[in-house]
């Protein structure tokens, strides 16, 4: 008899989450695998963190993130009743869960798309299932609703594909769907429009939000969730005290009260990505528009598959993804946008491998 034995039947049969990689030392690489913003937070936000760690650090910080809901309320037209603060917003989406999933009861999805929410939903001993994409990459809102799940996730802009589907079948989900649509907006700032408006008419909507990419603040962990104040007072019941610390409070509260600063940040990345999928797109890669930070490429015909592409990169010091595991992408290489500078390197890279094909 091992302890292992004792550990829950699910869990051991679970696979587990793979993140992409952070490497420890940054130095001489490029690191284009897990679309975090290029740029550093702004000074203001840094100051609201420095201002933060002092003697108060010995208590625990405010157990719903008062200060940030406030903040983002106030940013969004909502209530602060009607907003959740988790650690990432990955916390989100396991709060959502534990709200809505029991055991054997169904998650659904479009495919490809974030390949968080089946692990997730393992956790809580749910059935994940997914429905293609249609042809056109809009949104199957019939066969999502008719697997019953209690939960179905939409990331828009998706990810990896970077496509935004209209806002009109979001809404449709939202009517036709038996239990929570959660719209995942991890990349929603990058993009022209976004789901908040859709609260006010779709009492099973979820919007979640993160301020690891155009806030430049993966480090710290902060997410936002937005639904009706009824549901978010149930969603409170099931998520850790104390789930956001001190300083991603501090850091998140200034932040939302100075979008301002970040304008210039999500526009740089906005133009390149222009320039990367258009320069893919001249290199043989096929590169759809993204409305992102990335973009997902199809590599060019040739003797070299994903594989070979990531590790050709890697070699030259760029971290790129590859999903090799997910049958759609296995010709597809992901790339969140970088700096100029960084997008001048990855060019001149691909553009060496490519000649010694
Ligand atoms: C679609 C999607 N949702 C959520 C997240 C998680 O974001 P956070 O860092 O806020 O937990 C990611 C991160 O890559 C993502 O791609």
């Amino acid at each position: 008899m091992s302890i292992l034995d004792s550990v829950r039947p699910g869990v051991r049969a679970m696979a587990g989450y793979v993140p992409g990689e952070q490497p420890r030392g940054l130095k001489r690489l490029i690191k284009l695998n897990t679309n975090e913003n290029p740029y550093p937070p702004p000074q203001l936000v840094l100051d609201a963190i420095a201002g933060a760690a002092d003697e108060r650090l010995r208590l625990y910080p405010e157990p719903t993130s008062l200060p940030v809901r406030e903040a983002a309320a106030q940013a969004c037209g909502l209530q602060p009743e009607q907003v959740l603060v988790g650690n990432g917003s990955d916390d989100l989406l396991t709060i959502i869960l534990r709200t809505f999933v029991d055991s054997g009861e169904t998650v659904a999805a479009p495919d490809p798309t974030y390949s968080l929410y089946k692990p997730l939903t393992d956790i809580q001993g749910g059935r994940f299932v997914t429905v293609p994409w249609n042809e056109d990459f809009s949104l199957p809102v019939d066969a999502l609703a008719a697997t019953g799940a209690k939960v179905i996730f939409v990331v828009r802009p998706n990810a990896p594909t970077g496509h935004a589907v209209p806002l009109s079948s979001v809404a449709e989900l939202c009517r036709k769907a038996p239990g929570a649509v959660v719209l995942d907006e991890a990349y929603g700032d990058f993009c022209e429009d976004n789901g908040i408006p859709l609260l006010a008419e779709h009492a099973n909507l979820i919007v979640t939000r993160s301020f690891s990419k155009s806030f430049s603040l993966a480090g710290l962990r902060i997410g936002l969730g937005f639904t009706s104040a009824e549901l978010a007072a149930q969603m409170h019941k099931v998520r850790d005290s104390y789930n956001v610390d001190a300083l991603a409070q501090a850091a998140a509260t200034a932040a939302l009260e100075n979008l301002d600063a970040y304008a210039p940040l999500i526009q740089a990345v906005k133009e390149q990505r222009t320039r990367l999928t258009e320069a893919l797109n001249r290199r043989g890669f096929t590169a759809p528009p993204s409305q992102a930070n990335f973009v997902l490429a199809k590599i060019p015909e040739g003797r070299r598959d994903g594989k070979a592409w990531l590790n050709d990169l890697r070699a030259e010091g760029l971290i790129v993804r590859y999903f090799g595991s997910h049958p759609k992408l296995t010709d597809k290489l992901r790339i969140s946008i970088g700096t100029p500078e960084e997008m001048d390197v990855l060019l001149a890279v691909i553009d060496r491998i490519l000649e010694s094909n």
